[in-house]
């Protein structure tokens, strides 16, 4: 059967022009899909983009060059009915709940807002009614809807928000580092509760995040980015047992195993070396001040071997230095893993 794809991402920039000659690449051609139901994963470092990304995809941001189709349309050209119908159907949850909500607005009101703005329900009561549906479907209850923000602890605010995100029915949220804010004990609760409500509102997300085992439990598909690139797209699965960028490798190896014997023996990939500045970065390969510093001590030999071979790979794109694609593979595009750098 095949898949509908609802969000599609083509080489999609975003430079922030700083200066004169200074340009901040922080989105700089990303590439990829998003199938309706699933739940798609960006993970990557502070800085790397990722909520860039995200503010670009939802029109937040004006993007620099690119193409984002949702529902088979390039929200760039919509009409103005078209655009108003893309804000309803795209919405984000915030990365901050301290944030992202109002601090003079009741619960009630900070949910009714977006109603207002798409006139939806006229009717007072019958919008009363469904903001205390939204309240019960995150896990508050009606009693909460009368509080302000700051009444509440950071795991009920990021629900509230959440419950914001549902008001206007979407097709599909951006979850910009939902949990990064939350007591590791509310995250879980968090994370289950997006799951439920995908299963019974039929979502699709975006989940970004920096954190890889969260996007592990809740992505089917997970995209690393480095500095504005992604820099490997594949399933959650295959992402975890067969990483093949070495960047991947340093990531999944900094996530804690919960037994105290094996987390003793762990080894943990350290990559040294300068991460370089977004703005004005140099052409080719962006990982390359970091190839040399892939540790040679590494437990699994064959992903060392593999991670020379691509060094070398690297290296001679670099002499080239004409490459600007970084994807290593892409299951969607059925590229061979080792034809970009
Ligand atoms: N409005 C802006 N103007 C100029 N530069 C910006 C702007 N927003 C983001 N940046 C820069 O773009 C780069 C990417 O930032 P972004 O917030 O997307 O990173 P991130 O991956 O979401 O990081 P984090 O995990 O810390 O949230 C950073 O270098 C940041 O300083
Ligand atoms: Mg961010």
């Amino acid at each position: 059967m095949n898949k509908q794809v609802l969000l599609e991402v083509n080489q999609l920039k975003k430079h922030f022009h700083l200066g004169k000659d200074s340009t901040l690449k922080a989105v700089d051609g990303i590439s990829f899909q998003v199938n309706k139901g699933e739940t798609f994963g960006i993970v990557g470092e502070s800085g790397c983009g990722k909520s860039t990304a995200g503010r670009t995809i939802i029109g937040l941001y004006d993007s620099t060059d690119g193409e984002v189709i949702f529902n088979g349309k390039n929200v760039h050209n919509l009409s103005e009915k078209e655009r108003f119908d893309f804000h309803k159907n795209m919405q984000m949850i915030f990365q901050d709940p301290y944030a992202s909500l109002n601090p003079r607005s009741t619960v009630s009101e900070i949910i009714a807002e977006p109603m207002e703005v798409h006139g939806l329900y006229s009717n007072k009561q019958e919008r009363q009614e469904r903001i205390y549906q939204l309240l019960e479907d995150v896990g508050l209850n009606r009693d909460h809807a009368n509080r302000y923000p700051h009444e509440f602890s950071g795991g009920q605010r990021q629900r509230i928000g959440i419950a914001r995100a549902l008001a206007l029915d979407p097709e599909f949220i951006i979850c910009d580092e939902p949990i990064s804010a939350l007591d590791v004990s509310v995250q879980a609760q968090v994370v289950n509760l997006l799951r439920r409500l995908q299963k019974e509102k039929g979502l699709t997300y975006l989940f970004i995040a920096h954190d890889l085992s969260m996007v592990k439990q809740i992505s089917t598909r997970i995209a690393v980015m480095y500095l504005g690139h992604i820099v490997e797209l594949t399933s959650s699965r295959e992402l975890y047992k067969n990483p093949l960028h070495p960047y991947t490798q340093a990531l999944l190896s900094a996530i804690p195993i919960p037994d105290p014997d094996v987390e003793d023996k762990r080894e943990r990939i350290l990559l040294k070396g300068e991460l370089p500045s977004p703005i004005n970065p140099l052409s080719g390969c962006v990982f390359r001040t970091r190839w040399k510093h892939v540790p040679k001590s590494s437990r699994n030999g064959r992903r060392l071997r593999k991670a020379i071979m691509l060094r070398a790979i690297c290296t001679i794109k670099k002499i080239l230095a004409t490459m600007t694609i970084h994807q290593w593979r892409q299951p969607d595009k059925k590229v061979s893993r080792y034809e970009y750098c």
